[in-house]
Formats: C-alpha cells, structure tokens, sequence
C-alpha cells in the first residue's frame, strides 16, 4: 500500500484521536525511516523518545527474536525470567529496590500515584493527595490527565478524580505554600518538562523538592517517562542533579519499541503494594522484557550514553549558532539529546516543511520545536538534518 491509501484507511476505520502527518512510515534503520512510497525521512524524532538505540537496533531485533521462539506470554501468575532480570538490572544502577512493570507511561505514572495512596494510608494516616506542575505532562488516564498540568488535556473530562493540585514549576515557594499538612502525601514532577516545551529544572529547584519532601515526610516522584534511559546523557536524568526520589516511572525507551513501563522504588516504600494491590496482564511481558535487558546493556556498555551527551553539545551548539542567524529563535534549550527550539513564529508550520524536505521532529507546546534523535546519532546525521532546517528557516 502507498501513503494515500493508507492514510484513507486511517481515516475510515481508526479514531480520530491523532493528528497525523499525512505520510505511514514503513521501515527504520538507525537515524532514517521511509515511508510507502519510499521516501526516506531523518528520523529526530524516533517515536517522541522511544528509539533511543535508532530503528531496529539489532541487539534489539536479536533479544526479540530469541524470546519470541521460546515464550511469547505467560502469565504474571508465573515468575518471568526476564522481568525479574530487568528488574535487577533498573535496580542495580537506580536508587530503587523494586520495580512493577506495565506497558505505558500513564499506566507507570497511575501505578506511582496508586502507591503513593497505599503508603499514605499505611504510613501517613490518609493522606493522598499528589501536587504536581503547571505545563506538565503525566498522560491520559484519569488519574493521570487530573495530574497533568495542561488545561487541553483536561478539558471534557469532567469530574475529574479528587487528589490532584497543580503548583508553577520551579517555583519552591509556590510548592510550599500548596502542602496540606492533611492531604499531601507526595509531589510529582518530570526533571525535564517534554511535552511542556523542553523545560529543564533548575538544580536548586530539584534539589529543594527533595529537601521539603524529607523535611515534611513526602513523597518525591519523578516522572522519567520522557527523560529516562539515556535521553538527557545519563542513564536517568535525576543523575544530573545529585539527588535521588523515592519513585520514578519509565517507559517509551525502555522496551526499545515494544510496549513497556514501569515504576520504580525504594524498599519502603515499595512496600505498601502487597499481592492483589495492583497487577497488570502484560506488565513485564517476557518479550518487552527481553527488549528491555538488550537496551540495557547497550545503553551502559556500548558508550551510547557518552555519544549522545556528545551529540547534545555539538546540536545545541549548531543550533545556537543558528539563532545568531535568525532572529525568530527565542532560545535553545535542553540536556543530552532531548532538545528545545523555542521560536516566536508558529512551529507547527516548520516541523511540517521539514518533514516535506526530509526531516522529522515536532512541535510541542506551540512554539517549541522538540529534537530528541536517536543517542547513537552521528555528527554528520546532525549536520544533514540541520542543513534542513536551515533551509527552512532561510524561507521564513
Ligand atoms: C513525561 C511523560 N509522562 C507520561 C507520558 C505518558 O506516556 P504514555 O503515552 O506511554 O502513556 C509521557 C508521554 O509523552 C511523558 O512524556
């Protein structure tokens, strides 16, 4: 099938949920993609941050292949060899003790929120509340729409779930004066605002949520959904600020393109899940599990984290050398290989003509054009899809 057909296919048959580039994408190798009618496409996108080892990674496909001859499901009734060695491993290079596993990020972030209720119970006399940030962006569950801090997201949702407050992110005092010495039980916040635009926290920032979270006995979870598995130049990107919280979800990389999440954390707190309190049929598939463990090791062995950290300067630094040149560039912004454009011009209308000269990325929170390629990108690859970009930018 070609591109148009496709798309009319989409079009009759599947929920209009998506605003789709009109194109279906139909191969991947690393960096580049092709579409039906054989189009080839730079990919700085790689699925928002999921294909962080590039397309078809083949220690990847290998670890797929394998398992998929032995065992495709068995039951979380049954011990999973896989899911118990990638739980040794998340636990061997996090701050976590023990990790439950499901398939997305929203059903990560609701298993953190559902704990955090069970260990406020448990260990805090009720309480339940989460406080959370304007601009973020937690998922689409209800629960974790209600946590998101985006009115969008939220809107025809009605009721919503109790339990949820939003305060200014990296504002410690706005924080503060939102605890309810009742109530709150944790504070939920990603290190980097993705879908918000790219918006790194301040050190002080981070590091004063988790002053105030030991000093009022909280909670301090952080949603690595996005920024996890080697995106930012380190494999979490809580390393990037000297502190450590008491829960994190993953998910996107972490299977390497199959579906996989999960939640993260300290014994303690871990827990207050007990048999029955919480439980996922496809959570920690041996399948994604095993794609999960060939990220892994390539990810800590391959120098695939110190490669991206390198690729994010040399990006960031071209793309300043761009803002030099254009004054409609408002900032360029970001950590290892997740990257922000701020622009005063609309985005959308520069992600759509990159992608007719072949290049992909997005546009977040209107004006933000978002990089995140894969961390096994080269200088050259770098180099092509800036040229691109350039290009656009000169017809502005
Ligand atoms: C930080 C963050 N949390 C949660 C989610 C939701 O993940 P999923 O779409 O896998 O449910 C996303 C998705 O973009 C995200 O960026």
């Amino acid at each position: 099938m070609k591109n148009r057909e496709i798309v009319a296919l989409t079009d009759k048959y599947v929920a209009r949920t998506y605003a789709r580039a009109p194109i279906a994408l139909v191969k991947g190798r690393g960096v580049k993609v092709w579409d039906a009618d054989g189009k080839e496409y730079l990919d700085f996108l790689a699925g928002i941050a999921v294909n962080n080892l590039g397309h078809c990674h083949p220690a990847i496909v290998r670890a797929i292949r394998r398992q998929s001859q032995k065992l495709l499901h068995v039951s979380n009734l049954y011990h999973i060899q896989p899911q118990s060695e990638l739980a040794r491993e998340l636990c061997r290079h996090s701050f976590a003790d023990r990790a439950f596993f499901c398939n997305s990020g929203a059903e990560a972030n609701e298993a953190a929120i559902k704990l955090a209720r069970r260990y406020g119970q448990e260990k805090l006399g009720g309480k339940y509340e989460v406080i959370s940030t304007h601009n973020s962006f937690h998922g689409r569950t209800l629960a974790t729409l209600t946590a998101t801090g985006q009115e969008k997201v939220r809107a025809g949702y009605d009721p919503l779930p109790e339990g949820f407050r939003q305060v200014p992110y990296n504002d410690l005092g706005a924080l503060e004066a939102a605890i309810d010495e009742k109530k709150t039980v944790g504070v939920m916040v990603e290190p980097i605002q993705a879908e918000g635009g790219v918006v790194v926290a301040a050190e002080a920032y981070l590091r004063g949520l988790r002053a105030i979270c030991d000093q009022r006995g909280l909670l301090l979870i952080f949603d690595e959904v996005q920024t996890g598995m080697g995106r930012t130049g380190k494999l979490f990107g809580y390393e990037h600020f000297g502190i450590e919280p008491d829960i994190m979800t993953l998910a996107k990389a972490l299977g390497g393109g199959l579906p996989l999440g999960a939640m993260l954390a300290r014994e303690d707190v871990a827990n207050s899940f007990g048999p029955g309190s919480h439980a996922s049929t496809f959570g920690g598939n041996p399948v994604s599990c095993s794609a999960g463990l060939a990220v892994m090791s390539t990810l800590l062995k391959g120098g695939v984290l110190k490669n991206g950290a390198q690729m994010g300067k040399y990006f960031v630094k071209s793309l300043e050398a761009l803002k030099k040149r254009f004054s409609f560039i408002r900032e360029v912004r970001g950590k290892g290989l997740i990257i922000g454009v701020e622009l005063e011009i609309d985005g959308s209308k520069i992600a759509e003509a990159c992608m007719a000269e072949g290049l992909l990325m997005n546009c977040t929170a209107y004006r933000v054009l978002r990089f995140v390629p894969p961390l096994t990108i080269k200088r050259h690859e770098i180099d092509r899809g800036l040229a691109i970009l350039e290009k656009v930018f000169a017809r502005q």
